[in-house]
């Protein structure tokens, strides 16, 4: 997607959102603060369901997988034993120009080389090489004609340089992406937050915000084993908020210093853990595209070997192609037995697994799919967007822009309307609209204005169905259901209202 369309693309759903209740910045009456986000009475039942099916779909529809909730402080040993305190940073830039501050794994600087001539070099931010390129030719464009001739000529083909900040060739230097100047070298920055227990706040009294929810599962593991029937292949699932200092938040909730995670820690067998990690891969992928993400804009990246942290033996990335570019949705790592057999050493405690059938005693391996609520939400609500026609009251086409959100994960699942404010239709529609709640379908009832706007506020909102009570329901208690992406109207009973949106949100 060209980078203009894709910035109006971002403003129009970031504006959506902000108006009709989806996302808002934090605290944002004290002018907001970096990185951090509120949902609003949208925007939480987006949330709220993404995590329903995620942990329906994970654990309760699963024999092999239990959830836990652990707290999100921890014993400080817990991140010395994880390597979180000694590793978990991110290597930091400064300009020695604007002062403008970046991760360096994220700044690039790109040379477009035609016929072995230098013709333009530039600083971008980007997630990766792709990136980068794509972000330089848009500004090549805007800056450089000679750049846009040489280039155009189909026998000159340009031949792109990218070197990310941390890791430059000798002898040059990383620019700016905002202001074109020279970047400090790169310098280690640790990302939890930090906090202080109790009273005191000495370094005996620190503690860390939890930047993952996965540790907490590697500190239950026994306490799960030994209170549960589970034997070997299991895994544990946990939902809940993680916290990063991340340098730079963008890409509006796509990286954010609070956030939610849905993480399953697979404990197996070392010699299955193959086959484990191929099943979770497969899995994770197939769970989006069921709810509504395009199988041609996601796509799964393994991982080279120079990318894999030391304990991992593989690693796969869901990819969703974002407006902003293609980027991760989820990890699935193989991380081999190291979390475990690490909190074995710092604790003393056995995290060791015996088989009574083979009397085989080891350590697990753990395949983890890792993925985040507020990145799956983002997800979702870029795939929704979409503008087109619907016809007004009297058949006339009139723009509008409807979140096209899988019944599943849909805020509203149906809006009850009485055609007009009289003649015993708002009672009718008010009982519907009651049924519906008792069977705990939101719903929202609406007698205000012309029904074509009713029908647009909720299209706006992502409501599925609508159902509207006329002068026929009076005669015959049937209601027209009006589908929001088709646009079909179709009459059904009014008492078969409540079964009709239930068989369409599974
Ligand atoms: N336990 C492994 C782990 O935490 P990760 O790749 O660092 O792995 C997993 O994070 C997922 O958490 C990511 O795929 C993403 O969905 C989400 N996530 C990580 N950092 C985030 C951030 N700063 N903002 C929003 N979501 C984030």
């Amino acid at each position: 997607m060209a980078e203009s369309n894709a910035n109006e693309l971002m403003e129009k759903l970031v504006s959506l959102c902000k108006r009709r209740g989806f996302i808002f910045p934090s605290s944002e009456i004290y002018g907001g603060i970096n990185g951090f986000w509120d949902y609003g009475p949208l925007g939480v039942e987006l949330k709220r369901h993404i995590k329903n099916a995620w942990w329906e779909d994970m654990v309760l529809r699963r024999d092999d997988v239990v959830g836990i909730d652990s707290s999100i402080i921890m014993n400080p040993k817990v991140w010395e034993a994880s390597g979180h305190l000694v590793s978990f940073n991110d290597p930091l830039v400064d300009c020695r120009g604007c002062k403008a501050r970046f991760r360096a794994d994220k700044v690039f600087t790109v040379v477009c080389f035609v016929q072995q001539e230098a013709l333009f070099s530039t600083g971008v931010e980007a997630d990766n090489e792709e990136q980068a390129i794509l972000g330089a030719v848009e500004k090549a464009n805007s800056k450089t004609r000679r750049f846009l001739v040489k280039a155009r000529d189909p026998k000159l083909q340009p031949k792109w340089e990218v070197f990310r900040a941390d890791k430059l060739p000798k002898g040059s230097e990383a620019l700016c992406p905002l202001c074109g100047q020279g970047l400090t070298d790169a310098r280690k920055f640790n990302m939890m937050f930090k906090t202080f227990v109790g009273a005191m706040e000495d370094s005996s009294s620190a503690a860390y915000l939890r930047p993952e929810t996965a540790q907490g599962i590697f500190c239950n593991f026994r306490n799960v084993l030994d209170t549960t029937r589970l034997k070997i292949p299991f895994g544990i699932a946990q939902i809940g908020k993680s916290f990063r200092n991340e340098i730079n938040p963008r890409n509006y909730t796509f990286r954010s210093r609070e956030f939610e995670q849905i993480e399953i820690e697979f404990f197996c067998h070392p010699t299955e853990a193959d086959k484990w990690y191929e099943y979770w891969r497969d899995q994770r992928f197939q769970w989006y595209v069921g709810l509504g993400l395009r199988s041609d804009r996601l796509r799964l990246r393994d991982h080279q070997e120079e990318e894999l942290a030391h304990y991992c033996k593989a690693c796969a990335d869901v990819e969703y192609a974002f407006p902003f570019g293609i980027a991760e949705l989820e990890g699935i790592a193989n991380r081999t037995d190291f979390d475990l057999t690490q909190h074995q050493k710092s604790s003393g405690r056995d995290m060791t697994y015996f088989d009574d059938e083979s009397k085989e005693r080891y350590i697990p391996y753990v395949i983890e799919p890792s993925g985040g609520v507020d990145r799956a939400a983002l997800a979702f609500l870029c795939e929704a967007y979409c503008e087109d026609t619907a016809p007004d009251e009297h058949g006339n086409p009139q723009p509008r822009t409807v979140m096209k959100l899988h019944p599943r994960l849909a805020p509203i699942k149906a809006a009850v309307f009485p055609l007009v404010k009289k003649d015993g239709m708002p009672e009718v529609a008010l009982k519907i609209h009651q049924a519906l709640r008792a069977a705990g379908l939101a719903s929202f009832y609406d007698e205000k204005g012309a029904v074509g706007r009713r029908y647009r506020r909720q299209d706006e909102a992502g409501t599925p169905f609508c159902f509207t009570v006329d002068g026929q329901t009076l005669q015959d208690q049937s209601v027209t259901v009006r589908d929001r992406d088709s646009l079909v109207q179709v009459r059904i009973a009014a008492n078969q209202v409540v079964e009709y949106v239930q068989q369409r949100i599974r």
